[in-house]
């Protein structure tokens, strides 16, 4: 889809909206679609462009760069050289022959790698350094690990606007310009930051920092609709960033049989009963997506296999390690599941999740079917973690 709007005056949303895409490099799940979202600011004496789309929707960006009538764009500011924002570059350039390429020096040598641009497109420019359009000055600042090395944002200084990229982003195709259902938002940006931020929390954390002071009176991300009221992303990545772990236990489990399902089940029950919160995901169907954002908040993970060829199911090896990726900020992990003559299932998990900086509380793995020995091993275990969880402080915090 293709609008053309207005976000103040001389600031238009030029982007595109993807109502169909179901999948992000080929691995992380889409369940509302996503936007690739471009923005034109006019200024007295030159325009820029901030951002372009995904290669696969340039005609609905230069639909709508005609229907403004747009004869020069002096500067394509690139914030970040991943192809959903970088890949209609090529044709911008070749629309707009006179057009230069504005970003980090690392951006522009990822830009001539992954886009063929050549070298006399681009304009390099410093963390801080900034460009007058004639009445509208932009100001850059770099911002890596937001989620590559090359980021920066761009901070449109008379409008207060902070064009972010991927930063604060949302993979949510909608037709509302700003945000107007939080609730809405704030679960497709916190999957969002799950998939994609996660690992660089440190990073991010670095960063928000760096733009406290900057008085923002609008967000502007490359992805789903604008914040026009800042604080309710800047307040839930502050949260979503933080030291802070809460009193929940994720499982993510695979059944083949019935055994390790069994053990699962008596482990929720015992979970809940002392307090804590659960989530619970059968890997055999699971969105991964959910998975992720789980693992945002929660102080422990258990996961929970059946023995295959002596080692976890496939299943569970995918969501360990995509776990380890994402690096959460978990303080404990165990392991419970079944085998049915031996395997070296425990081993093999522990060396997947060697990121996670968690202690790893005694695994309950279990010959065949569980039995009453089996079930007070699982109590053990749940009184071990709300022992932990309380000398964390996790249960105190929560008030
Ligand atoms: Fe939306 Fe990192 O690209």
């Amino acid at each position: 889809m293709s609008v053309a709007r207005q976000l103040k005056p001389n600031i238009y949303s030029v982007g595109a909206v993807d109502w169909d895409r179901r999948l992000f490099d080929e691995l992380i799940p889409l369940p509302d679609g996503t936007s690739y979202n471009a923005y034109l600011v006019k200024g007295g004496e030159k325009t820029a462009l901030i951002d372009t789309v995904d290669p696969t929707m340039e005609d609905a960006l230069i639909e709508n760069l005609k229907r403004l009538e747009v004869k020069v764009v002096d500067y394509v500011i690139a914030n970040h050289a991943e192809q959903d924002h970088s890949g209609s570059l090529p044709k911008i350039l070749d629309i707009y022959p006179s057009s230069r390429v504005v970003c980090t020096p690392k951006c522009k040598s990822m830009l001539m790698d992954l886009l063929l641009i050549p070298d006399d497109k681009f304009i390099i420019v410093d963390d801080g350094e900034t460009f007058s359009l004639g009445d509208k000055t932009l100001w850059f600042i770099h911002a890596p690990w937001v989620h590559w090395p090359e980021t920066m944002l761009t901070y449109l200084r008379e409008d207060k606007i902070l064009f972010t990229c991927d930063f604060f982003g949302s993979h949510l195709a909608t037709s509302e310009l700003f945000v107007t259902d939080e609730l809405t938002v704030y679960e497709a940006a916190k999957r969002y930051y799950a998939e994609i931020m996660m690992p660089f929390r440190k990073a991010i954390k670095k960063n928000l920092e760096k733009i406290k002071d900057l008085k923002i009176d609008i967000i502007a991300p490359s992805h789903g609709p604008i914040y026009n009221k800042p604080d309710f992303i800047l307040n839930a990545y502050r949260d979503w960033v933080s030291d802070e772990v809460k009193n929940e236990v994720v499982i993510p489990y695979v059944s083949m049989h019935g055994s390790t399902k069994k053990m699962v089940d008596y482990f929720v029950r015992c979970l809940i009963e002392r307090g804590i919160t659960v989530k619970q995901f059968n890997l055999a169907k699971t969105d991964i997506g959910k998975l992720a954002m789980a693992l945002v908040d929660a102080a422990t993970i258990v996961i929970g296999s059946p023995t295959v060829l002596v080692g976890p199911h496939p299943n569970v090896v995918y969501a360990a390690y995509l776990a380890n990726a994402l690096r959460p900020k978990l303080k404990f992990a165990s392991i419970i599941g079944s085998y049915g003559w031996g395997g070296k299932m425990i081993e093999q998990l522990t060396g997947v999740i060697t990121n996670l900086k968690v202690e790893i509380l005694a695994p309950v793995v279990i010959k065949g079917f569980p039995k009453e020995d089996d079930f007070r091993a699982l109590d053990r275990l749940a009184d071990e973690i709300l022992n932990k969880h309380k000398e964390c402080n996790i249960i105190k915090s929560e008030g």
